[in-house]
């Protein structure tokens, strides 16, 4: 039986035979390796092992179940796809962006090329003060390298730093419909609260809020990112950013730009905030990640509670101190923490003591690596500029590629 691929742009044809020996299938990849002319040998494997796994996807081959799944270990190893995300510099970080926003994405890492920045124009849209945009800008970059992303592994930069997100921003405002901008949480909201307040529909909103989905479809189309580690909150956005691409694939039918999918930590979606609310800059119920240890014990004392006594046994399952102790704990901590719940004995004040104990064993020593990228902030911009230079050129291509599509080229 004889086989097409197509590999750059070319028609390939193979013989394929049913394959059960690895003489065949080093036979079969002696000739797709002779097909395929690429620079870089473990490229050539790559490829070869796509091939491969998709003819036998598509029922084209048979291969023995031996030979297929080292092969697939092999591509999946090789093939790593792309976890993408961005934090706005807004203001202080606090657990809340840690627990939603860091850690999941910093575990993304370990499996995935993980490409990570700061939305300093997105943050532009609310922060019309310089030096505060400009220092926040550093805390949040300084946040990220403090809880573990390593610059060598993951590229990170900054928005601004990337040209290319801005041409591909107005390529995309092309396919994007005003009324799915008109659909956006963000802008309804605000919507929302000027005609409760009997003030104009558009007071205050600029642009920036009105079309922020199509920046964050380009932030994300713009390096073919396959996943997108965000909150909750977020998902809608990654939702336009799939129909934004898919419309412009289905108008030039052909896969020009990669449709990325969202990846909700659930076991951390939201994170409660002081009141018990979701932890948000905008409620002001915030715990922040780096404030000194006594500023953070205040923060941990005011957290909302109800006026039940010292005696009175408690639930753990609907309290916030005890939804956040489980976020910083070991299960045995906890386990001994309910147990004192549910005895009755402690009162809120003790069980906030002992949720700071836990909180400060976790923050500390990365409050001391943040404290320390603070104190060289050119050491910092040089870590940011490193990563913009390995992102352009990945940029670049992507947009190149969709001009020339479009016939802009
Ligand atoms: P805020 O609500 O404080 O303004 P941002 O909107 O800047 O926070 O959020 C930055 C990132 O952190 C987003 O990915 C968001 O989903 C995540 N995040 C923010 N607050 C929480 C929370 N309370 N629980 C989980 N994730 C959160
Ligand atoms: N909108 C995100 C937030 O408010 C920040 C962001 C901007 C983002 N561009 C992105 C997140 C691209 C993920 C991917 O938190």
């Amino acid at each position: 039986m004889t086989v097409s691929f197509v590999s750059r742009g070319k028609v390939h044809s193979l013989s394929c035979p049913r394959i059960s020996t690895l003489t065949e299938l080093s036979g079969l990849m002696y000739a797709a390796y002779a097909e395929v002319t690429v620079r870089h040998t473990e490229i050539k494997m790559i490829i070869i092992s796509r091939i491969l796994i998709r003819l036998f996807i598509t029922d084209s081959i048979e291969i023995n179940r031996t030979i297929y799944n080292p092969l697939l270990k092999r591509y999946i190893v090789f093939m790593k796809k792309i976890s993408l995300t961005g934090i706005k510099p807004t203001g202080d970080l606090h657990i809340g962006n840690y627990f939603g926003a860091i850690r999941p994405a910093l575990e993304l890492a370990k499996e995935y090329d993980a490409r990570y920045f700061i939305a300093d124009y997105h943050a532009l849209n609310t922060m019309k003060n310089p030096e505060e945009l400009n220092s926040t800008i550093r805390q949040v970059a300084a946040g990220w390298l403090a809880s573990g992303l390593d610059p060598e592994k993951v590229i990170f930069y900054r928005q601004s730093s990337i040209p290319e997100v801005f041409e591909l921003t107005t390529m995309l405002m092309a396919f994007t419909s005003k009324g799915l901008m008109n659909r956006a949480h963000a802008y309804k909201a605000a919507v929302q609260e000027n005609e409760e307040k009997g003030a104009d529909t558009d007071a205050g909103i600029n642009m920036g809020l009105f079309t922020y989905p199509v920046l964050m479809a380009a932030d994300i189309i713009i390096f073919d990112s396959d996943v997108v580690p965000v909150g909750k909150d977020q998902v809608q956005h990654i939702e336009m950013a799939q129909d934004i691409a898919q419309s412009i694939n289905a108008n030039y039918g052909k896969q020009v730009l990669k449709v990325p999918q969202a990846a909700v930590q659930e076991n951390a979606a939201v994170v409660p905030g002081l009141d018990g609310r979701k932890m948000s800059k905008s409620y002001g119920n915030t715990i922040p990640l780096f404030a000194p240890e006594k500023t953070l014990h205040k923060t941990i004392m005011r957290i909302v509670t109800n006026s039940q006594s010292v005696e009175e046994p408690k639930d753990p399952d609907t309290c916030q101190i005890f939804q956040l102790y489980k976020l910083f704990s070991q299960a045995g901590e906890q386990d001994a923490l309910a147990k004192r719940y549910r005895a009755g004995g402690m009162g809120w004040g003790e069980a906030k003591e002992e949720l700071f104990r836990v909180v400060n064993r976790t923050i500390a020593p990365i409050k001391e690596k943040y404290d320390a990228i603070m104190a060289d902030i050119p050491a910092l911009d040089k870590i940011l500029e490193q990563g913009a230079r390995k992102a352009r050129p990945i940029a670049a291509a992507v947009v190149n590629r969709f001009r020339k599509a479009a016939g802009i080229d």
